[in-house]
Order: C-alpha cells, then structure tokens, then sequence
C-alpha cells in the first residue's frame, strides 16, 4: 500500500463522513428543537468536504485558495454581522444566487481550460465526455437563472422593487431565452471545435439564462413570492449537483442533490401552504396582482392597550398570530412576556403559525425561538384552525395577509385561494399594527371592518408590552 492509496481511502472515509453529516443534519433541520444542532452538523460537513476537495486538488496554487476563503469568508461575516435581523430573508434570497453563480462560474471554468485555452481543436464532448459536457451546460443554465432571479426576489423582499410587473407574452418569451440558451450551449459542446466560437456560444448560453431568471422572477409578487425563492434555494442545489457531475466531483453530486431535494421538499409546502400549482406559479397564473384593490375602509373600530387589556383579564383562551410586523418591530420578547402574562393569570394560549407568515420559510419558527417560547405553544394551521371558533380571544400581531379573508371570500384576489388562519371566528380579534396599510400582497384587508375586530394602532412591541404592563397592574 502506497502513500497515495492512503490518501485516497481517507478523503473516501471523510466524504462518506461528510455526507453522514449533511444527512443527519438535514434530518434535525426539520424540527425547530433540534435545528441548531442540525445547522452545526452540516456546516462542520461542508468543512470536511472543502478540505477533502482541497487534498485532491492539490495542484491548484493554495495562494488562489486561501485568498478566495478570505475574500468569501470576509464578504459573508460582514453581510451577516451588520445585517439586522428583519433583514434575514433578503440575505438568504442572495445566498442562494451565489450557490447559482459559484456553480455557473465553477462550469464556465471548466469549459474555459478544458476546451477554450487547451491546445488543439476538439469539441467539448470529445474533451470532458458527453455527461460532463451535458452537465456543464446545466449548471451554466441552472446557476444562472438561480443568480438573476435570486437578485430580482433580494430586490423585491427589500421593497426596492415594485412586487409585480407584468411582461407581456412572458411564457413565451421565457420559453425562447431558455431553448435559445440551451440550444447555444449544446452547439458550443456537442457541435463546434473552434474554441473562439465555443467560447461565444458558451457567453449566449449565460447571457440568455440570465434573462430567464429575469423573466421568471419579474413579474411574481404577492402570495407566490414564498414558492419562487424555495424553488431559487432549489435550483442553487440543483446547479451545484450538475457541476458536481461535470467535476466528476461526488461530494458535490451529494450536497448539491440533498439542497436541491430540500428545496424541492420546501417548495412543494409553499405550493400546497398557498394552494398554488408550481407550473400555475411560474406560468405566472397567480400573483401577477391583476387589478389589485387596495381599498378604502368603511367603519374600523380601534382602542387603547387599557381598555384592551380589560377583555384580556376575563378571556379564558387566547390565541396569538405572529406576522411579519411582529419580526420587524423585533416583538417576539414581548410577545412571550405577554403570553407568560396570560399564562400566569389562568388562561391557556398558543401561537398560530402560518406556513408563509413573515418573509422566509419558518421565519415566526425562527423569532418565537430566539425569545424561548416553548415549542409546545405553537400550533401549525391545520392543527389552529378548528380552535378559533371556541376561542376568546385571537391576537393578530403584525399579520396581515396570512389572516386576509380575501383569500377565501374572493377568487380574484392576488392572495384567492390561499389558506389562511381564521381568525375572524373568534369571539374577539385585536389587530396590532401601526395604520390600515396593506400587506406584501398589497391589498386591503376586510378583517379590520369586522364586528368583532378591534384595531390597536402601534407598534408591535410597544403595544405588546403595555398589554403586558396593564395585566401585570391588574392582578
Ligand atoms: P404582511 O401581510 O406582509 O403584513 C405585515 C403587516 O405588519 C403590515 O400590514 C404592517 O402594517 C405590519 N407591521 C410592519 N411593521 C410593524 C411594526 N413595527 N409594528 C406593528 N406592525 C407592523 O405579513 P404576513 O401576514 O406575515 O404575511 C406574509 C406575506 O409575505 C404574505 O403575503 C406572503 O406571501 C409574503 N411572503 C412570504 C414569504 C415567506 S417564505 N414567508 C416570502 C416572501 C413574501 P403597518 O404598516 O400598518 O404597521
């Protein structure tokens, strides 16, 4: 037995622990409990697999390495450290296009030393072999149109772009760029020994993916924005999994295949959570706003924390409903105070978690953890929704389309159809928010008018407090 047999066996015992790792910590992923053990486990697996890649590619210059770590490195602790934390789903939306833009980049690399600086003239097929050439192709399409697109969705989760824009003849038009590109990139592989013209095609290919990132992400807003950046978390796994088979690289095949099937996973819950089709959302069915109603209001009825806290101290049962507003006015430590306020005073609570509530997939999972509420107060839609009719009191915090009956009473809605958690059955409904203003979706929101909701202007932890507060004076 060699020195370089030996190396061989250990880099196959560390990928196989590795991918032990990406697995295990996938599977703990899925509880909110066990999620930061499972979040270590796969970092600290992508950290074998790195040093693994790096053995084996030892003839790259390590000076190329290290400087990449430290700029990529740098670049991600300065992203995170001085991001607030309402800004996470912005932050994940571009993480996912610089999986797609590393894997496009990785492939055009190849393309690039393999075929274009090699000497002599062969096509890239001859060169690489027909997997690898079909693979590289993917992965430039795939990580492309993950890159534009997640760009688009980053913009449109910071409100810096309108949520909806309409295209006209968009399918068709989505349709062309993608055949066009893919079209180029075989031709550039299977069809041209001309490294000039292979490198042209090779450029197409990239441009016109591009642009269906562009196609497919611009005109999507409102209630299908939860399924699309699934399906970009996806499609970033996906990609990188085809450069792992161009690379001939079986970490990457794995890791890229776990993140694409996860995404796939995830984006299928989105899909059913908004009762959405995947090819009605990316045909663009839903969610393009249509005539969108923002709406005026006729009678709303609002009050004071006081008065408020007044029905609170008689309520036996109470249901708290997290939204987004609670995660940006960073509530979730005064909405565990004012839980554990009623808990004290007799009255059983839960929270009520909707699937797209907030900005990111199991965003109202990740706040309510940060404040330590217990895991056995929250209730999934399904599991709430047949609770609200026998409840006193329903607490909508910073929610606004995820309790919208808009979904239900009106088909032609940008949120019809969606399911929503029916608040509106309960004996009483405060809404904590700071005016009438719409939500993501954009529309108005009929709940407010109703007789039994009460509106309390403010921001969410302000009011969440002073309801704490008033309780605490009462008792
Ligand atoms: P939204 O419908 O977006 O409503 C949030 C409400 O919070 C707003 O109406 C706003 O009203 C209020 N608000 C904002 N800041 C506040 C503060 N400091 N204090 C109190 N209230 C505040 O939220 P939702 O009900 O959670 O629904 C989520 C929406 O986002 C859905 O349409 C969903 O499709 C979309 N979306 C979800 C995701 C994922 S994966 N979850 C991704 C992208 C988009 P005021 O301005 O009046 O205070």
């Amino acid at each position: 037995m060699n020195g370089g047999i030996e190396i061989t066996e250990l880099t196959a015992l560390l990928a196989l622990a590795s991918i032990a790792l990406f697995v295990v910590g996938l599977k703990r992923l899925s509880k909110v409990r066990t999620s930061r053990t499972g979040n270590a486990l796969m970092a600290s697996g992508m950290l074998v697999a790195v040093v693994i890649t790096l053995v084996e590619i030892g003839l790259v210059d390590y000076r190329w390495i290290v400087t990449g770590l430290v700029i990529g490195g740098g670049l991600g602790v300065l992203i995170v450290v001085r991001a607030r934390a309402t800004q996470m789903p912005e932050i994940v939306a571009r993480f996912n296009g610089f999986g797609g833009a590393a894997s496009a980049l990785v492939a055009l690399s190849l393309f690039w030393l393999e075929v274009v600086e090699a000497p002599g003239e062969a096509t890239a097929a001859t060169v690489l072999g027909g997997t690898a050439a079909v693979t590289l192709v993917l992965s430039v399409l795939i990580g492309a149109t993950t890159l534009s697109g997640s760009i688009l969705a980053e913009l449109k989760l910071r409100g810096t772009l309108e949520a909806s824009q309409r295209i006209p003849m968009r399918t068709v038009l989505m349709g062309l760029a993608a055949l066009g590109g893919a079209a180029m990139g075989f031709v550039a592989t299977f069809g041209v020994e001309d490294p000039g013209t292979a490198a042209g095609l090779i450029i197409g290919l990239a441009a016109a993916s591009l642009l269906v990132g562009l196609i497919l992400v611009l005109p999507i807003g409102g209630a299908d924005m939860p399924v699309v950046i699934s399906l970009l978390n996806s499609l970033s796994g996906l990609a990188a999994a085809a450069t792992g088979f161009a690379l001939n690289n079986h970490l990457l095949i794995i890791a890229g295949t776990v993140v694409g099937a996860a995404g796939l996973i995830l984006t299928q819950i989105m899909c059913v959570a908004m009762n959405r089709s995947l090819i009605n959302v990316i045909a663009g069915g839903y969610g393009e706003g249509g005539d969108v109603e923002h709406g005026e209001y006729g009678t709303v009825i609002s009050t004071d924390p006081e008065s408020a806290a007044m029905v609170l101290e008689a309520a036996q049962s109470v249901i708290i409903v997290p939204g987004y507003g609670l995660a940006a006015a960073r509530a979730q430590n005064a909405a565990h105070d004012l839980a554990q306020a009623l808990i004290d005073r007799g009255a059983s609570v839960r929270f009520a978690i909707h699937p797209v509530a907030g900005r990111m997939p199991g965003h109202m999972n990740v706040v309510l953890a940060e404040a330590e509420v217990p895991y056995e107060l929250l209730s999934e839609m399904d599991e709430i929704n047949p609770e609200f009719s026998q409840t006193d009191v329903a607490i909508v915090v910073g929610a606004n389309d995820v309790v919208n009956p808009a979904a239900k009473e009106q088909p032609d809605s940008p949120i019809g159809g969606m399911p929503i958690l029916d608040v509106e059955q309960a004996r009483r409904v405060f809404v904590i928010k700071r005016s009438l203003s719409p939500g993501y979706a954009g529309i108005k929101n009929d709940l407010f008018e109703r007789e039994n909701t009460v509106m309390l202007y403010g921001d969410a932890k302000e009011m969440l407090t002073e309801l704490a507060n008033e309780l605490e004076a009462v008792r």
